[in-house]
């Protein structure tokens, strides 16, 4: 008996019928939707692996974020053809799609091996928090205190995010993010619903939350302390008729995760920001500067 000889050829994913791409995903426990992967594909480029009648056996993205940096994401293979060099064999052509930029990823704990031995180096850890919410917003005070519940930080008021925001919004990502993408911003303004905080007439922090897989995601955030980033997600946090909510954030420990896992977002997984060509992350506690305090997803970063 001979079992599982493959022969696979990498095809521009643009191309590719999107409910296998999702068939895909289910396959290995990702809770993205059609939507979510047609989204990516206008915001990226990629290859699929296809078998010799056709099917989709893997997936490789990256993300041109900026002139000068892009993100690799849903590098997926096949349970069946994996820990065979398909993982290895895709990500290499989306890197060299990529050319010379640095990259920034987020690499799940069956990833990281692949992506050291493309040469990426490890950073920081993030941590993927969710959970079902209902219709009242969580309790909005601060565990150290400094911020009461439904109190917002001193000199600042919140409002709705509208289109005309756009220019602030991609300002304060673009310091918090270490690169300025208005086409991503764009489009997830678009597709969310958003709360910015502005002090002085001038927008300071904001927080979008869009459908995304069993339920919304909240991101990106970017403020400039947990008591502005609980300022602006609080509001996003109640579901008129409840659901499933999802944040990913790098913040470890503090008002903000505590703040999270109060509000029925605990945490359930963790994943490892790696980079090659120059590290992405601004060392640093956040505070001083705007700081991503939740990733648009774990893709685009
Ligand atoms: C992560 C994933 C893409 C790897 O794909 P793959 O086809 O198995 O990758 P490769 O066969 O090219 O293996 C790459 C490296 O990982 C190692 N590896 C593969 N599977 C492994 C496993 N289960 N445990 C430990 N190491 C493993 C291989 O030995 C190889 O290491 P080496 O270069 O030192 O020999 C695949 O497991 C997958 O789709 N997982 C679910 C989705 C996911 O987590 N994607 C990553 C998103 S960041």
């Amino acid at each position: 008996m001979r079992l599982d000889p493959f022969e696979l050829t990498a095809v521009d994913i643009a191309g590719v019928d999107v409910e296998a791409l999702h068939a895909l995903s289910v396959g290995v426990g990702w809770p993205h939707r059609a939507d979510d992967w047609r989204l990516l594909i206008d915001l990226g480029q990629g290859v699929a692996a296809l078998d010799e009648i056709g099917r989709v056996l893997g997936s490789a993205m990256w993300f041109p974020q900026a002139e000068a940096f892009a993100t690799v994401g849903m590098v997926i293979t096949s349970p069946r053809l994996q820990a065979r060099g398909a993982g290895a064999w895709l990500t290499g052509a989306v890197l060299a799609a990529a050319g010379d930029r640095p990259i920034g990823l987020n690499a799940t704990r069956a990833a990281t091996r692949l992506y050291h031995g493309l040469g990426f180096r490890a950073e920081r850890p993030v941590f993927q928090h969710q959970g079902e919410v209902g219709p009242a917003p969580g309790d909005g005070g601060l565990a150290s205190g400094t911020l009461p519940a439904g109190a917002m930080p001193q000199g600042t008021l919140s409002r709705d995010a509208e289109p005309a925001d756009l220019p602030a919004l991609v300002a304060l990502d673009a310091a918090a993010f270490g690169a300025a993408r208005p086409a991503v911003l764009r489009r997830l303004l678009a597709l969310s619903q958003g709360r910015v905080l502005v002090r002085d007439g001038r927008v300071e922090a904001f927080a979008l939350r869009r459908p995304f897989g069993r339920g919304a995601v909240i991101g990106p955030v970017v403020a400039s302390g947990d008591a502005e980033a609980v300022a602006v997600t609080r509001p996003l946090m109640a579901l008129p008729d409840g659901g499933f909510l999802r944040l990913d954030t790098r913040q470890a420990e503090g008002d903000f995760p505590a703040f999270l896992s109060r509000c029925g977002l605990p945490l359930h997984d963790t994943v490892e920001t790696m980079s090659r060509g120059r590290p992405w992350l601004r060392p640093g506690r956040p505070g001083a500067a705007p700081t991503t305090y939740g990733l648009a997803s774990q893709a685009l970063g």
